[in-house]
């Protein structure tokens, strides 16, 4: 089944959403935040499977698409040069976490383990703070990668955990290129 989701740059709204949701003192797991926007996702039979078709032709460079797979946010997004370079520039030996977290791709956290593609264009993460499930913002943080404002987690370009309580970097799931314009999930 092809599923197709619009370019998002609704990924702003979705933080503000999620942000909102935090505030009010939620701050359990993803699942709990999830009902909110939910409602800008995909069908429930689309949860239900097990892998899902991702059409990113309008993903635009710096922008990020968040798609649900298996209930939960899933990050895709298409990094600029600077992304890149500022993920490829760090040393295996500042993480606080040396695994890849890649389904696809078993190793150490080095940047290009993590990405999809070899130009390290594509970053595609579970969207869920491996501290206690919040989900984090975009291009937000000291990093500059993506922020969790329930305790403080700061995770960089390439998605990994580079200051605050979270214990792993974002989680890579099972993704493969079908063609130039989709992604499979699982
Ligand atoms: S859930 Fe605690 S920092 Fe993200």
């Amino acid at each position: 089944m092809f599923v197709s989701t619009d370019s998002d740059p609704q990924g702003n709204r979705r933080d503000f959403l999620y942000v909102a949701t935090a505030a009010t003192g939620a701050v359990t797991a993803g699942a709990a935040v999830w009902p909110l926007i939910n409602q800008m996702n995909p069908s429930a039979d689309v949860q239900a499977l097990s892998s899902i078709e991702v059409d990113i032709s309008g993903v635009e460079l710096g922008t990020q698409l968040t798609v649900k797979y298996l209930g939960k946010p899933v990050f895709i997004r298409r990094r600029t040069e600077d992304e890149i370079k500022a993920a490829r520039d760090v040393k295996l030996s500042d993480l606080h976490d040396g695994d890849s977290r890649n389904a696809n791709l078993p190793g150490d956290a080095i940047d290009a383990n993590r990405a999809m593609d070899e130009a390290g264009e594509w970053l595609v993460m579970i969207g869920v703070c491996t501290h206690l499930g919040c989900v984090p913002l975009g291009e937000a943080g000291d990093f500059d990668g993506w922020f969790c404002p329930c305790h403080g987690s700061h995770y960089d370009t390439s998605g990994r955990i580079r200051k605050g309580p979270a214990p792993e970097n974002l989680p890579i799931p099972l993704t493969s290129f079908i063609d130039d314009t989709t992604i499979k999930l699982g």
